[in-house]
């Protein structure tokens, strides 16, 4: 089962400012859905509380060590260990070919040394914020496809798409 990590991120590393996106792309949401439906999706508590309700057509789950924290509609491990195993047994059931990985840097943080892929948004940008990517190694981690694009018309900034396989 594949471990794919998903994310936007700007060019000084800022992913997130107050539980929120430090960026507006629209460009980007449509992306996300198109990656991620039919999929297992992991996050921590932080991105789920962001985001509000689970994602629709996809099995959420959220990790959380808070026993009190039990929303409808999403499946809560108590571990990273828990959620993967959650999850691959999600995938099997459904037939997903892989489980997305989609923050916030708590979640990514641990999980980068599992995955077997990235898709990253690099936003042109340089928005203020407070949660940081953690570095692409280059020892580890190799570009193995890329494009560019110009802002849409509800894109803060211009973007590119790349693809990270294990180097
Ligand atoms: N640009 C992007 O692509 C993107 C994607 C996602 C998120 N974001 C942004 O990132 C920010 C949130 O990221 P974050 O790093 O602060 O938080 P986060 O990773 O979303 O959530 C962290 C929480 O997850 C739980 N957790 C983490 N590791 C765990 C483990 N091993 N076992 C059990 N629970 C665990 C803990 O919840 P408890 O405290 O409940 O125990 C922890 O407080 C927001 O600003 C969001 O908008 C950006």
């Amino acid at each position: 089962m594949k471990i794919v990590i998903l994310a936007a991120v700007a060019d000084n590393g800022v992913i997130g400012r107050d539980n929120g996106l430090p960026f507006r792309q629209s460009s980007d949401l449509k992306r996300f859905k198109a990656l991620t439906m039919g999929k297992p999706v992991l996050m921590g508590r932080k991105t789920y509380l962001s985001i509000g309700k689970p994602l629709p057509g996809r099995t959420n789950i959220v990790v959380s060590r808070d026993p009190g924290f039990a929303p409808d509609g999403v499946a809560v491990a108590r571990s990273l260990d828990a959620a993967l195993a959650a999850a691959r047994e999600d995938a099997q059931k459904s037939g997903a070919a892989e489980i997305v990985v989609i923050g916030g840097t708590d979640i990514f943080e641990q999980t980068m040394p599992l995955a077997d892929r990235m898709e990253i948004t690099h936003v042109h940008s340089q928005p203020e914020g407070d949660t940081i990517f953690p570095p692409i190694d280059a020892t580890q981690w190799r570009a193995v496809a890329r494009s560019d694009h110009p802002a849409g018309p509800r894109d803060d900034a211009a973007f590119s798409y790349v693809t990270y396989a294990r180097a």
